[in-house]
């Protein structure tokens, strides 16, 4: 059985930088930048422009993944896709992404699947297991996995909302998961969900218990209340099992592997708030220069998170071949995982 490994990586976040202040100055947010960076350690995210799609951001940083990893779109066997924002309700947004990229339009062309995972922040770590178990199985060669979000469609921007709209931020990270002989790659996996949460953290645009599944005035037009329409959470409560499951999770990751924390070069934990972090990384005793961090420039770009930070780390020279990472996250669910990985 081969190894699985991240052959390429890439990246994409929309041009445009909203700061703490602007959410202030231009949505008339009650809230400040003192506020936020106090609380949750973000100072800026991206938001797309009105017309982009998830799988527009998603294309940007697939070209970069494929190319880097010395590949050709025609290479590539499948399509994963982890978004908590895909374009619509159906068909996810991987069958966009694979419209983008042109698979049809090759010669000959090629179909490849395109599967959707729902996991919200943990949702690349359900992937990559999803990916890297495929490819070890020998059933695909080269898998593209993206996690992409535009986040800034769905929060309440105005002060009502401000809890949950001052922490999310637009953008993309993929990778491609290959075979290799070598002696390197994906070590192992580990996820883990409690459905007893699963309304902690939620966005309940539609109900498909209600006939039909949007209300209807009387004017038989379909209608949305102003509640049901953003994301909600309670957010006491996700920041006490974030904390709790990441520290879990990666001591369990240790456990199996049979190595300690000091054993790892580089730490990506999920991107939802500083503090979470800086908690996590204080319990388990995780040296500040180990922990890559990217939250205070995107926020937190829940899938996208992670393959964001592998990619620009490995850009910026800090991500080096032969290195042990661990990548470690929490989300809505709840859900979580970490994997450990050979560079
Ligand atoms: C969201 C979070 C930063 C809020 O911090 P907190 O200390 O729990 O704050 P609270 O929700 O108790 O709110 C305290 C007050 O600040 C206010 N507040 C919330 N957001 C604010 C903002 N952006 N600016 C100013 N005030 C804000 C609240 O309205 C509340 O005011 P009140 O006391 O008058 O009602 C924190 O709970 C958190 O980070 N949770 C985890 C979130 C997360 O990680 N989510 C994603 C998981 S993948």
């Amino acid at each position: 059985m081969p190894n699985a490994y991240i052959s390429g990586t890439g990246f994409y976040v929309p041009p445009r930088v909203v700061t703490n202040d602007q959410l202030v100055e231009e949505y008339g947010m009650d809230t400040s930048h003192e506020w936020i960076v106090k609380r949750t350690g973000i100072e800026e995210r991206r938001f797309a422009e009105e017309g982009v799609g998830t799988a527009d951001l998603a294309t940007e940083a697939s070209r970069m993944a494929i190319e880097d990893a010395g590949l050709e779109t025609g290479d590539i066997d499948m399509i994963v896709f982890a978004t908590l924002s895909p374009e619509h309700a159906f068909p996810g947004s991987g069958v966009y992404l694979q419209r983008n990229l042109g698979f049809a339009d090759l010669k000959p062309p090629k179909f490849v699947p395109a599967l959707d995972v729902r996991n919200q922040c943990s949702g690349f770590l359900y992937g990559l297991a999803t990916a890297a178990s495929m490819v070890q199985a020998g059933g695909v060669k080269h898998v593209l996995l993206v996690g992409a979000e535009i986040q800034s469609a769905g929060i309440d921007l105005t002060t009502r909302g401000r809890t949950v709209s001052s922490l999310f931020g637009d953008g993309a990270g993929a990778v491609v998961v290959s075979p290799t002989d070598e002696d390197r790659g994906v070590r192992g996996w580990w996820l883990g969900a409690d459905g007893r949460f699963a309304d902690a953290l939620s966005q309940k645009v539609w109900d498909v218990r209600r006939r039909p599944f949007l209300k209807v005035d009387a004017e038989g037009n379909g209608f949305v209340p102003v509640e049901d329409v953003w994301a909600h959470m309670n957010g006491k409560v996700v920041f006490k099992h974030a904390v709790e499951k990441m520290i879990l999770v990666m001591m369990q990751a240790c456990w199996e592997q049979k190595i300690t924390v000091k054993d790892i070069d580089l730490f990506y934990l999920h991107q939802a708030n500083m503090r979470i972090n800086q908690y996590v990384a204080k319990q388990l005793g995780l040296p500040d220069e180990k922990v890559v961090y990217n939250i205070q420039k995107y926020g937190n770009t829940t899938a996208a998170t992670i393959p964001l930070m592998l990619a620009e780390s490995q850009r910026d020279g800090r991500l080096q071949r032969g290195m042990k990472i661990a990548l470690v996250a929490f989300g809505s669910g709840f859900t979580w995982g970490s994997a450990i990985l050979d560079w």
